[in-house]
């Protein structure tokens, strides 16, 4: 689980419709807020639709390099507050799934709301569907600029940075220990 990279470089072969499948199989059983389940994973292969996808965020080019993406679309009326955390869950499971099957993901953004709006008309959705973000999907390949500095840092904050750095409260009931 801690070896799950971005992969934004493929290999120009497909991924079986079956191993998809198994991928999304696994994310479907993603637990979520009251079991709602608000989400959706719309498969896109064909190049035109990656292709305008690629265009609709400042960093989604990698959607057009993949054999596949998946659109993942969230029901934000009927999903609840929850509805954001919940989607994430599930792309992080699919992404897990295809890391465990040799295969490498990227996310992307939509953004502003007007790409947003672009790429849930391209998955064929409409409200309450929401499109804000995709996973590239296949198998790895080098990247072509090897050590190419990257304009977001790398690697993680250290584990100390996780903890809460807030004093701890005195109990009431801890004057005199
Ligand atoms: C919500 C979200 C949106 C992201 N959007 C993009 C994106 O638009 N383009 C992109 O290349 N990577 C995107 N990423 C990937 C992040 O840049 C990546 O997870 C982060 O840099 C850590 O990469 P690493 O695991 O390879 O170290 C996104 C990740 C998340 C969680």
């Amino acid at each position: 689980m801690r070896s799950l990279r971005a992969t934004r470089w493929f290999r120009d072969e497909p991924v079986a419709p079956a191993l998809v499948d198994e991928l999304l199989d696994v994310a479907r059983w993603t637990g979520s807020a009251r079991n709602r389940q608000p989400w959706r994973g719309v498969v896109v292969t064909d190049l035109a639709r990656r292709a305008r996808l690629a265009e609709l965020g400042a960093y989604a080019g990698h959607l057009a390099g993949a054999p596949l993406v998946v659109l993942l679309a969230v029901d934000v009326e009927g999903g609840g507050e929850d509805a954001e955390f919940d989607a994430g869950r599930f792309a992080q499971t699919f992404m897990l799934a295809a890391h465990a099957r040799g295969l490498g993901t990227c996310p992307a953004s939509f953004f502003p709301a007007e790409n947003a709006r672009r790429a849930t008309a391209l998955a064929d959705l409409a409200a309450p569907w929401r499109v804000r973000t995709a996973i590239s999907l296949g198998y790895p390949a080098p990247s072509p600029r090897p050590g190419a500095t990257s304009a977001v840092p790398r690697g993680r904050k250290p584990l100390d940075a996780l903890r809460s750095t807030a004093p701890p409260v005195p109990r009431a009931d801890a004057e005199g220990d």
